[in-house]
């Protein structure tokens, strides 16, 4: 299980080496997301129309292992965007994947751009 985890790793923009595209813009249901595939990864991608953002982090819930996240429904904060598992609706910040409610799970976050109408997520690798 660990391995799997391992598999994902937050990535700064000034780390990223490849941006992959995962559709266009209107493959996104607003304010909803959607899962891609990139090599062994799986990543929700967020259309956080509200906040006129976009987000992408691991689709992997780290508390049971579960690949739900991008069904998960977003939200804020205190201005801080925000995902909810859809199982057990544990929050994780869209900014840097931390846990909201101060336990120790994180999601890796990975860059987005938009290009042109498509949707661009960015990798090391
Ligand atoms: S599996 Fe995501 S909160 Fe439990």
């Amino acid at each position: 299980m660990q391995d799997l985890l391992n598999e994902y790793q937050t990535i700064g923009v000034d780390k990223v080496k490849v941006w992959v595209k995962a559709g266009t813009v209107d493959d996104f249901p607003t304010n909803g997301g959607a899962c891609i595939k990139y090599k062994k990864k799986q990543i929700a991608v967020f259309n956080f129309t509200t906040m006129s953002r976009w987000y992408a982090c691991q689709n992997l819930c780290p508390h049971k292992m579960e690949m739900v996240i991008s069904r998960g429904m977003i939200g804020d904060k205190d201005q801080i965007p925000k995902v909810a598992c859809p199982l057990h609706k544990k929050t994780f910040s869209l900014e840097n994947g931390t846990n909201m409610e101060g336990e120790d799970y994180k999601l890796a976050t990975y860059p987005v751009r938009i290009a042109d109408g498509a949707v661009f997520v960015g990798f090391s690798e």
